[in-house]
This record gives C-alpha cells, sequence and structure tokens, in this order.
C-alpha cells in the first residue's frame, strides 16, 4: 500500500513539474532563435491583416499570394541552422509542432481554396487559421499574451 502512495505521489510530482516545463519552454531558447520566431509572427500578422481587403473584394490572386507567402513563411524556418533545428526540436513540446503544422496545412488550404475562387472554403479557412494563432498562443506564449489567462469578465 505504502508503494503505491509513493508512486503515486511520484508521477504526480513529476506531472506537475512537466506543466511547468511546458509553460516556460520559450524561455529557454535563444535570444537569436526567439527573434527569428518573432520576425516570423509580425510577417504573418501582416499578412493576416493585408488578407481582409483582399478577400472581401474577391482579388483571389493576391489572397493566394499571401497565403503562399504565409506558407513559405513556416517553410523558411529550414533556412536557420542545424543547430537551431535541434534547439527547437529539443526545446519545444511536440504538441507545439502540431499546431505549427496544422496552422501551415490551413495556410495551403487557403491558398488552394483562392485559387479556386471558392469564397466559402476562404472564410473556411482564413477563420481556421486565425484560431491556429490564439491556439498557440494561449498554451505557449502566455508569457507575450497574458490576457489568455485572464478569468472571463462580463461584459456589460
Ligand atoms: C505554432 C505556434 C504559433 C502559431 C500558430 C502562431 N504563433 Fe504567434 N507567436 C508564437 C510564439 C511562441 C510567440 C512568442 C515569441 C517570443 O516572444 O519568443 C508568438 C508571438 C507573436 C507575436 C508577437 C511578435 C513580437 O514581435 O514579439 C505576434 C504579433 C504573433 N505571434 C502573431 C501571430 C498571428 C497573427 C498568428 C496567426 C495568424 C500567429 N501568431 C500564430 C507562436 C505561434
Amino acid at each position: 500500500m505504502k508503494k503505491i502512495i509513493v508512486i503515486l505521489f511520484a508521477t504526480l510530482i513529476s506531472l506537475i513539474s512537466l506543466n511547468c516545463y511546458s509553460k516556460n519552454e520559450l524561455q529557454t531558447l535563444s535570444p537569436e532563435l526567439r527573434e527569428v520566431i518573432q520576425k516570423k509572427m509580425v510577417s504573418i500578422q501582416n499578412g493576416m491583416q493585408n488578407m481582409i481587403p483582399a478577400i472581401s473584394s474577391g482579388n483571389y490572386k493576391e489572397v493566394s499570394a499571401i497565403a503562399f507567402k504565409i506558407e513559405k513563411n513556416f517553410i523558411e524556418e529550414q533556412k536557420i541552422t542545424a543547430q537551431q533545428k535541434y534547439e527547437l526540436k529539443d526545446k519545444l513540446p511536440t504538441k507545439y509542432g502540431l499546431i505549427e503544422q496544422q496552422f501551415y496545412d490551413y495556410a495551403k488550404m487557403l491558398r488552394e481554396a483562392s485559387q479556386d475562387h471558392d469564397s466559402t472554403l476562404v472564410s473556411v479557412y482564413y477563420s481556421k487559421l486565425l484560431g491556429s494563432c490564439s491556439s498557440c498562443h494561449s498554451q505557449h506564449a502566455t508569457k507575450q499574451f497574458p490576457l489568455f489567462i485572464q478569468k472571463p469578465v462580463k461584459n456589460k
């Protein structure tokens, strides 16, 4: 019985420390790598903003060009050094990579929908792309976006 309690306690402690680790993972990245991520983010945000007038005016060529740029932005991560690639893999959890991959997939689907001039799917994938921003930030960047961890307040 005692043994079981010890095992349970040890599991609990390791779960708690794992949780803390995942919350501070970004802080462990080198300043150079964080700068790469921040630059990429600003360019993605500009793209998202510029897509609004393009989508609302049916300028599918522009939408697909911007979506492609966002897609490429993620691919260009390949340009970082092998050591930085290792650092990213080592320090960021698998879950981060999965959201990132999904984000990249949505950008690709948005590009394809705009190439097909499919306004419904363009809106769907724009919204999915936007959802990935908050999904990733609320799980992995709450230091930069602390509003995600605030309790909801009822609007009057
Ligand atoms: C897979 C995760 C992920 C996704 C998806 C993601 N972000 Fe980020 N974003 C981050 C992380 C991590 C940071 C914090 C980087 C740091 O400070 O080191 C960040 C920071 C930012 C910043 C602040 C950059 C700065 O100058 O400090 C902006 C702006 C931003 N993201 C916009 C976006 C937008 C817009 C989207 C969606 C279209 C998006 N992000 C999608 C992970 C993500």
